[in-house]
């Protein structure tokens, strides 16, 4: 059956890398699955219980929705300080309020990144524990971590200019698409 993906950017930058990336995603993606970007967590506010009493932003519940409604979540993002960007981790903490959850029980694969060596791996690690209480599926293997970032993505284009990566990412998607069709 077709499944469809929806991609949370863990990035604000209008140059970054894993914006690149993210774009790339469409392309990559095998036969019957499609990938729509989710749009810019970079609109949420500051979460707050008092914004959330007076009433979820449009822009939360808009992308709650398409969570809930997609067949998996493909989240990419750098690390900041060895973890979750602060703009995603708040993205998510408004996503765990809204009821019923929209990651509870959903397939999600994550991709990170870093002009560095270890390739996002220790925000890759904070971020899965972040999902366990919004109890995600999170898919645990491949694991998309894309060391030396910059030589490998083409900002400019939205493309993954090398080869071997595109081709592991490629994998990932359709790991992520066996899970959402078990
Ligand atoms: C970073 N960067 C970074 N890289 C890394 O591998 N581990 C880290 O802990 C951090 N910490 C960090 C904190 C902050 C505040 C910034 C701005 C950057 C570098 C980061 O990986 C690099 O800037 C990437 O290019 C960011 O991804 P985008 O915006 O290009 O997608």
């Amino acid at each position: 059956k077709p499944v469809h993906f929806v991609v949370l950017l863990g990035s604000l930058r209008r140059g970054s890398f894993h914006r690149a990336v993210a774009e790339a995603l469409p392309a990559l993606a095998p036969e019957g699955v499609t990938i729509d970007q989710l749009g810019s967590i970079g609109d949420l506010p500051h979460y707050s219980a008092d914004l959330q009493a007076e009433g979820f932003p449009l822009a939360v519940t808009d992308m709650a929705e398409r969570i809930a409604a997609a067949d998996g979540v493909i989240i990419v993002t750098p690390e900041y300080n060895y973890s979750v960007p602060g703009a995603l981790k708040n993205a998510l903490d408004w996503f765990s309020r809204v009821q019923p959850q929209p990651f509870a029980g959903k397939p999600v694969a994550i991709q990170t990144g870093s002009p560095g060596a270890i390739g996002g791996a220790r925000a890759q690690y904070h971020l899965r524990q972040v999902l366990v209480f919004l109890d995600a599926q999170v898919l645990t293997k491949p694991e998309v971590m894309i060391g030396q970032i910059g030589g490998k993505v083409d900002a400019a284009t939205h493309a993954i200019s090398d080869k071997g990566t595109a081709a592991f990412v490629g994998q990932q998607i359709a790991a992520l698409a066996a899970m959402a069709r078990r």
